[in-house]
């Protein structure tokens, strides 16, 4: 089973979860809530960033690769080009997980 590491602050919590489940489904049945709003791909509330792992999440769908696009084209204006520069932007209620991963909210406001 993959395991997913969750950064936030400084603390650190490992959770071993099901294989192609969605992450923000499985971190919530193992007692910890990401944000969310819609569980469906198109608010963005429940965006995270990945740090490692990146090529173990399913690729993007159609509905969460425009939502990712929008967003980071709103960090885009606000806080400038280069502010996303290797950073990768994910939806914790659409990305589905097929090894092992490391994430963090994405908290900047937009
Ligand atoms: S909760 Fe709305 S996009 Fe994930």
């Amino acid at each position: 089973m993959p395991n997913v590491s969750l950064k936030n602050n400084n603390e650190v919590k490992l959770f071993e979860v099901h294989e192609n489940e969605l992450i923000w489904d499985e971190l919530d049945r193992l007692g910890t809530k990401l944000p969310a709003g819609c569980l469906a791909g198109s608010c963005g509330t429940c965006r995270i960033e990945v740090l490692e792992g990146a090529q173990n999440l399913s690729p993007l769908s159609v509905v969460e690769k425009e939502t990712v696009h929008h967003l980071e084209e709103q960090y885009k204006k606000i806080y400038g080009e280069d502010f996303l520069k290797g950073k990768t932007l994910r939806l914790s209620c659409r990305a589905r997980v097929t090894g092992d991963i490391s994430i963090t909210p994405f908290k900047e406001k937009i």
